[in-house]
């Protein structure tokens, strides 16, 4: 077989077998096929599309590509969440504790931010002395004895998507809906669950900006995770505003401590139940949704999901008491207000831009050495379709260094648009896909 074969058998439109391209990915993994073939491939991927069979052959040849986790070990349906990704995204914080309270074993591989504000690791590490960095014995002990564990990202899982999404990032192939759809599925299934819940969203602040393509990708992910045997659900999202309030590591923890005692930002809350019902319904821990929902507003009012949550933290080192007075938790050493310029509805904000903010303040990596300000951040205090007057405080900032907190305030304002009318209304949650 010849890589140079395949690329024009893609270039002329022909679909590749499963032959075919298990030898590109093992190719392309030890180094025999370059990365100018690569490039050539994706770039006729990105043109020619590819089929469902040939997306599945993709995602598992990725899959099988490193170390595939066996969590068989573990007693009882093992349910694993991913999430696009987004601004003031702490759902894992919140959502892990719940469903673990109401049974379901939580056991979780997570990453680092790249962007904006840190990933779920990073705002793990906000508690002093926690860590992600444990053996797989203590993993599996942790998850088995209290539901939930969470470790980072072993190097070795699906090398093969790590080193092609490197370079299709320098080659304008991204965004093609099958390449992303594999490059996410081939991680989660790497990763050993049974069933899988996708958090996709959509709108100013996300990946997929535009409804239509948010949805696209949520069923070609459900597709490749029904042919490849796991049970597979998504909810699609608004991002067209930060999820919540808090944007920022430390915020963010605080959030999701507020959302556990029943306190938290309503969309944020309304998320974390949408998505915990279907992973309760997925680990058979529930008969239908809205069981489950009644289940997990439970272990929120008993404080069972915050216990667990202590419980959690104290297990992989953290302190704990952190859980309970989240005001111990170290401050920015600037803390101001911002305020509205002008009287009226906000009738829309750039999500993104809001991002940018936080990454400005220093909550976020620029590059995978940055290191990351855990106590910088915004908490907004007006939302699309509030009415606010010239003036009165649209949002928190939380920073350390003036010049920076100064240019963070300036670009907050100009991501924010102002309206005599209500904007209309928009649902937060767009639907939900399961084939
Ligand atoms: N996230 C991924 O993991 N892969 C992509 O291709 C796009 C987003």
């Amino acid at each position: 077989m010849r890589m140079y074969d395949l690329i024009m058998k893609k270039r002329n439109g022909a679909a590749l077998t499963k032959e075919e391209i298990e030898f590109m990915v093992k190719g392309f993994t030890d180094g025999s096929i370059p990365d100018y073939q690569m490039s050539a491939m994706m770039m006729a991927v990105y043109f020619q599309g590819m089929t469902e069979e040939e997306t599945l052959y993709l995602t598992l040849a990725m899959q099988h590509s490193g170390d595939v986790l066996d969590l068989t070990a573990i007693s009882g349906i093992k349910v694993d969440k991913h999430s696009t990704g987004g601004v003031g995204d702490k759902t894992s914080l919140a959502l892990a504790p719940m469903v673990a309270a109401c049974g379901i074993k939580v056991a979780k591989m997570s990453g680092r931010g790249l962007g904006h504000t840190g990933g779920t690791i990073d705002k793990l590490e906000s508690f002093p002395g926690f860590s992600t960095e444990i053996s797989t014995e203590q993993f599996f002990e942790n998850v088995e004895k209290n539901s939930i564990a969470i470790m980072g990202q072993t190097k070795d899982l699906a090398p093969a998507d790590k080193k092609l999404y490197a370079l299709r990032d320098v080659t304008a192939t991204v965004d093609n809906m099958s390449l992303i759809a594999s490059s996410i599925m081939s991680k989660k299934l790497a990763a050993g669950a049974d069933a899988i819940v996708l958090d996709v969203k959509t709108g100013s602040g996300a990946f997929m900006k535009a409804e239509k393509d948010a949805f696209a990708l949520a069923e070609e992910m459900v597709k490749i995770g029904k042919n490849a045997g796991k049970e597979t659900i998504a909810v699609v999202s608004d991002m067209d505003q930060p999820l919540g309030e808090a944007v920022g590591n430390i915020l963010e923890v605080k959030e999701a401590i507020a959302t556990l005692n029943g306190n938290g930002p309503k969309d944020f809350e309304t998320l974390c139940i949408t998505l915990g019902s279907h992973m309760l319904v997925a680990g058979k821990a529930a008969e239908n949704e809205e069981q489950a929902e009644n289940m997990l507003r439970e272990v929120i009012q008993n404080g069972k999901a915050l216990e667990k949550l202590a419980q959690f933290v104290t297990s992989q080192g953290g302190d704990a008491s952190y859980v309970y007075e989240p005001e111990k938790f170290e401050k920015a050493a600037i803390i101001e207000e911002i305020t509205a310029p002008e009287t009226g509805y906000v009738s829309a904000v750039n999500c993104e831009e809001i991002g940018n903010c936080s990454l400005v303040l220093g909550g976020g990596r620029e590059t995978k050495e940055s290191s990351i300000d855990l106590t910088v951040g915004l908490v907004l205090k007006k939302k699309r379709g509030d009415f606010v007057k010239k003036g009165e405080v649209m949002a928190q900032i939380y920073g350390n260094d003036r010049g920076k907190t100064d240019n963070a305030k300036e670009r907050f304002l100009k991501a924010f648009r102002f309206s005599d009318k209500a904007p209309e209304q928009t649902a937060f949650i767009k639907g939900i896909v399961k084939v």
